[in-house]
């Protein structure tokens, strides 16, 4: 009853704690993941160390930001966050649209023709119901898994990640899956394509409205991050002078291990009931597809051991996935929430149960938010160094679920903490990654037909080209 409720059965701070503490890191620690990134950022740009670097450093093909005077009319798909989404883009109208479609968890995990053959629908019903299914416009498609890019439009998946894992993908030229899928179809045609990775759309979106954006994070589903490498670092790339974007692909980071020294019992549970375990085991503690699991095997825990929920775990607390990520903030929100989705979860709480699983619920999203300033700290120190530069302001383009709903102010004090010559600006992209994929396609196009239609681009910067300078 709601008397029982509010009668206070105190837990002994210690034992809460106990369980706590293993993800507390202290700034000392968060020093010392950021170190170990920094190294491992090297691994991943150098010729020889590359293959077995588990953060993967891919070059984008794209050699500059935008200038903010870009134009064009252009496809949009979205593939690898929340949801799947298609959109028409104008750049210089700011004007979008936008469809969002499902894609069922059984196409995430069934085979490759059945998903791309989805997409190629989602995008005909698009333009049939826009009435562009006439033109041939140019598609920047956004795909949020770990590529090995070989030109603008030519990437191939090295691995799945989140919730996906379809067949006959991985090894495999995205593009020309998709275009197949098209081709399949018969009854409409798309302009050239350009392949980017959603942090590359999100650093190109906000970078159209701020040019001094240099970095795209995000905290979302997964977690990854790209920022603007000098092109003589990149040692698998030929060519010394200029800057390419380097998608970091800093999920991975851990997989060899590294990591193991901060990793919870509970992070180690989270891998192996994973559909990749043993891959992205930084992203496993950062993002949205674990967090809310990480938590919930935590509350299991403490129940079992008798501190919460007079030891009674409900059916739904027992069950994998059913404690979503977005609980957490909710829970962070209010006391008045915590208790209504406690009530939802079938448990028998009393307000001190309600107000540890409050404590849960921050402590883990708080090592999130720690964990990635490290990370973030580790790139924009890399840059500072680059440049040689006593002092670097820029600006990180941000998006990702986790990121808007959470508080930002403890990962943006981390950073400041851990690179205290830097001085950053944080942009949450208002339109996903759409503009930005649109942008790279713009170019792609312009040097595609640079000597047959130079006077027909509309695009004015040639910020990606395919050879070596710009
Ligand atoms: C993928 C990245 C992506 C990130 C955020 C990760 O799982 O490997 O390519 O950028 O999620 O969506």
């Amino acid at each position: 009853s709601q008397d029982d409720r509010q009668r206070l059965s105190p837990r002994p701070k210690v034992s809460v704690e106990k369980y706590l503490q293993p993800f507390q890191l202290s700034p000392e620690t968060l020093q010392e993941v950021s170190a170990r990134l920094r190294k491992d950022l090297l691994r991943g740009l150098g010729k020889h160390s590359h293959h077995k670097a588990p953060v993967k450093m891919l070059p984008t093909f794209v050699r500059a930001t935008p200038d903010g005077t870009e134009k064009g009319d252009f496809l949009a798909l979205d593939l690898g966050g929340t949801n799947f989404r298609v959109l028409h883009v104008r750049v210089e109208e700011e004007a979008q649209k936008v469809q969002i479609c499902a894609i069922p968890q059984e196409m995430m995990l069934g085979t490759g023709e059945q998903l791309f053959d989805h997409i190629a629908t989602c995008l005909g019903d698009f333009l049939e119901s826009h009435n562009l299914k006439g033109q041939t416009l140019p598609l920047g498609f956004t795909f949020s898994f770990p590529c090995e890019q070989l030109e603008i439009d030519k990437s191939i998946l090295i691995r799945w990640t989140k919730g996906f894992n379809c067949s006959g993908v991985e090894g495999k030229d995205v593009v020309q899956l998709l275009k197949e899928a098209i081709h399949r179809r018969g009854d409409y045609h798309i302009g050239s394509v350009a392949m980017v990775n959603d942090t590359v759309g999100t650093m190109m979106s906000c970078g159209y409205k701020d040019q001094s954006c240099e970095i795209g994070m995000i905290i979302g589903t997964g977690t990854n991050a790209c920022y603007m490498e000098e092109i003589k670092n990149v040692k698998r790339i030929e060519g010394k002078d200029g800057r390419m974007c380097i998608n970091t692909e800093w999920g991975g980071f851990g997989d060899d291990g590294c990591l193991d020294d901060i990793l919870t019992e509970f992070d180690v549970e989270v891998d192996k009931t994973s559909i990749n375990p043993g891959v992205h085991i930084f992203e496993k503690m950062i993002s949205g597809m674990y967090l809310g699991e990480i938590v919930r095997l935590v509350l299991v825990k403490m129940t079992k051991d008798k501190l919460l929920f007079k030891g009674q775990i409900s059916e739904a607390l027992g069950t994998p996935g059913r404690f979503e990520t977005k609980f957490i903030s909710e829970i962070e929100d209010g006391l008045e929430n915590a208790k209504k989705i406690l009530t939802e979860l079938g448990l028998d709480w009393d307000l001190v149960d309600a107000s540890v699983v409050r404590l849960v619920c921050d402590t883990i999203s708080s090592r999130s938010a720690y964990l990635c300033a490290a990370a973030l700290a580790t790139l924009v120190n890399r840059i500072r160094n680059n440049r040689k530069l006593g002092h670097l302001k820029t600006t990180v383009g941000v998006d990702g679920t986790v990121y808007r709903k959470h508080p930002t102010s403890k990962l943006q004090k981390a950073v400041r903490l851990l690179a205290p010559q830097c001085d950053i600006t944080f942009l949450v992209s208002e339109d996903g990654s759409g503009t930005g994929a649109a942008m790279v396609t713009a170019v792609a196009q312009s040097s595609a037909c640079v000597t047959a239609s130079r006077g027909k681009t509309r695009i004015k910067a040639a910020f990606v080209s395919t050879n070596a300078r710009r």
